[in-house]
């Protein structure tokens, strides 16, 4: 845990820049390899959005021009005043939830850097893993506009190989990607689809 203790570079950049927390470079950075967000009326789904980091780094770059909604089960630390956000608080477990975020689609863009709470018994965590994971993905199967793109974290393990072969048959391309803003210990990594065939 040593390394959690002392801020790094990329967490005094984020403070800097005014971000809640460091995540907000591996998005920049996945956005930027696969050029996520190209066109004008682009609309995104952030799911795990608290506390804002990705959601605020979104509206800057959009600058108005595009939708943003955010999703998550604890409030935002930050609050953007922009008009075209709309934050929702809840599970994306819950089905009125799912719901309201259908409604508020399709999306061209949905990226989830959702993780669940951890109880340290590595079985239970696993599971929790799971569920979210697929829940993520059926949501953003749901909710894409064809051509979209979905961008979902993921702990490596057994999860990687089943998620991308199932991405693989609903979009032109997915691949595994791990920022290098990830911290080296972590064992989260991103799974980025893109070319939704609807
Ligand atoms: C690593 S944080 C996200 C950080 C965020 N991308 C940022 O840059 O500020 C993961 C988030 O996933 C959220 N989360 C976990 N389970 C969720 C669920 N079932 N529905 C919605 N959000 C969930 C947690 O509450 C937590 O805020």
């Amino acid at each position: 845990m040593a390394g959690y203790e002392k801020p790094d570079f990329w967490t005094l950049k984020a403070k800097k820049e005014g971000y809640p927390a460091r995540s907000v470079y591996k998005l920049e950075e996945i956005v930027a390899k696969f050029g996520l967000i190209k066109s004008t009326g682009t609309r995104i789904l952030d799911i795990g959005a608290a506390p804002g980091s990705w959601s605020l780094w979104i509206l800057r770059k959009l600058q108005g021009r595009g939708w943003l909604a955010a999703v998550d089960i604890q409030d935002l630390g930050v609050s953007p005043k922009d008009e075209n956000f709309r934050f929702i608080k809840g599970s994306i477990l819950d089905e009125a939830v799912r719901s309201e975020l259908r409604t508020l689609g399709p999306y061209s863009l949905v990226v989830s850097d959702a993780a669940p709470s951890t109880t340290g018994n590595r079985l239970v965590d696993q599971a929790r893993s799971e569920e979210l994971v697929d829940s993520v993905m059926t949501l953003g199967l749901e909710v894409l506009a064809p051509g979209g793109s979905l961008v979902m974290k993921i702990f490596q393990g057994g999860e990687e190989k089943r998620l991308l072969t199932e991405l693989r048959s609903r979009f032109t391309q997915a691949r595994g990607f791990k920022p290098e803003s990830c911290r080296s210990i972590s064992f989260e990594t991103y799974l980025v689809a893109t070319g939704f065939k609807g």
